[in-house]
């Protein structure tokens, strides 16, 4: 009987973050993202021990307010008594500062908004406070894995907080000449990969799948020809990435949508594994990185007119959670995967080092 699990939990002490969100019109979208980073534990104990004060970027040029409404959001979710929907309105006006395009009550896309949501946060704890001016290096003539390293450490020069600590990884792409062999590579961070959805037939596809897909040797030819460094002639080339760095939250993005969005969705079902998630094929080094699901953003419904919530374990208890807006209910973890699912939230287990 749910109306007694539901009473149960409220009344228990794990019943802490287990606080809905008030839709403000058509901020289901704001919500379910917002649930899966509330439950994202460093995230949500970086806010709670008041630890993103310190960083709080104090020159009068930079606004704090978006990182300063985000934590006390959060607090307010962690440390709330009562059941009762918290209403992020605050929050989203100083989100909307930062992005315009949330202005208003339009259905938007949960993942774009991570995205914004994440640079706004970032830019305001920054430890970087004077960027230095940009210098042009060539680290062409190293290894690639020391250039990987280079090329980390001049991005840290520049972006470094809590949030870039947790989220940005470093992906590696290599293009291969295929008139004289040259091959080279460039290193760029990423905050989430967008996948695309493998098609085989009508069944099922998994996670690796899509994973591959994203990975897959691609060929560079006609119009598309890059110039190869060695030939400095345009050449047919191909293209291949490789995950140089793997950050500890790892956000995967099922691209269900077309590009030219609004337009048609792909309902295909992604079977995602919610434990022990083994990434080491896509690793440039062969060493271990295995990843524990935490939380999902659930899309249902079409381009137009569709509906998010999000699946979330509570760091606390270990036990998943429904977040439909203002209600929150326990599941079952085995009603985690669906064809909804649409952007995903591991975490590096402690087993992997990096
Ligand atoms: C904020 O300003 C104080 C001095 O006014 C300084 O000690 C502190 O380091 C500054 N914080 C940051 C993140 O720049
Ligand atoms: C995902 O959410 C939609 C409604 O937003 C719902 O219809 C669907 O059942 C959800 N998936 C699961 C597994 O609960
Ligand atoms: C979310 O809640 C609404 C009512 O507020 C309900 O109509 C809808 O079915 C719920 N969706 C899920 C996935 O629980």
């Amino acid at each position: 009987n749910l109306n007694i699990v539901s009473f149960a939990f409220q009344n228990s002490k794990s019943a802490q973050g287990l606080v809905g969100l008030k839709n403000l019109g058509n901020t289901c979208f704001m919500n379910s993202i917002l649930q899966c980073l509330s439950n994202t534990h460093s995230l949500r104990d970086y806010c709670l021990h008041n630890s993103h004060r310190r960083d709080l970027n104090n020159n009068s040029r930079t606004n704090t307010a978006l990182m300063e409404e985000f934590a006390k959001l959060i607090q307010t979710m962690w440390a709330s008594s009562s059941s009762e929907a918290v209403s992020p309105s605050e929050f989203k006006t100083q989100i909307q500062r930062y992005a315009p395009r949330f202005v208003g009550y339009n259905q938007q896309d949960a993942q774009e908004f991570l995205r914004f949501l994440l640079d706004g946060l970032h830019n305001e704890v920054n430890r970087v406070t004077v960027r230095p001016r940009g210098t042009v290096e060539d680290f062409d003539h190293l290894l690639d894995e020391e250039k990987g390293k280079k090329m980390w450490s001049k991005y840290l020069e520049r972006e470094d907080s809590k949030i870039v600590d947790l989220f940005v990884g470093q992906l590696k792409s290599s293009l291969t000449c295929s008139y004289c062999g040259f091959c080279s590579t460039v290193f760029d961070p990423f905050w989430d990969l967008s996948l695309p959805i493998s098609k085989k037939g009508y069944g099922e596809v998994s996670l690796m799948d899509c994973m591959r897909l994203f990975t897959k040797e691609d060929i560079l030819d006609g119009d598309e020809k890059p110039t190869c460094y060695r030939c400095k002639a345009r050449r047919r080339c191909t293209k291949k990435f490789t995950i140089q760095k793997f950050p500890k939250i790892l956000v995967l993005h099922l691209k269900r949508f077309s590009e030219a969005r609004r337009t048609s969705k792909l309902s295909t079902f992604v079977n995602f594994p919610m434990k022990d998630l083994d990434l080491r094929e896509f690793y440039t080094r062969k060493i271990n990185a295995v990843y524990n699901l935490y939380a999902v953003s659930n899309h249902s419904g079409t381009t137009m007119g569709g509906h998010y919530t999000a699946y979330c374990r509570n760091p606390n208890s270990g036990e998943w959670y429904t977040f439909n807006d203002s209600r929150v209910t326990p599941m079952s973890s085995s009603q985690v995967r669906s064809s909804d699912a649409y952007v995903l939230f591991y975490e590096l287990a402690s087993s992997s080092r990096m």
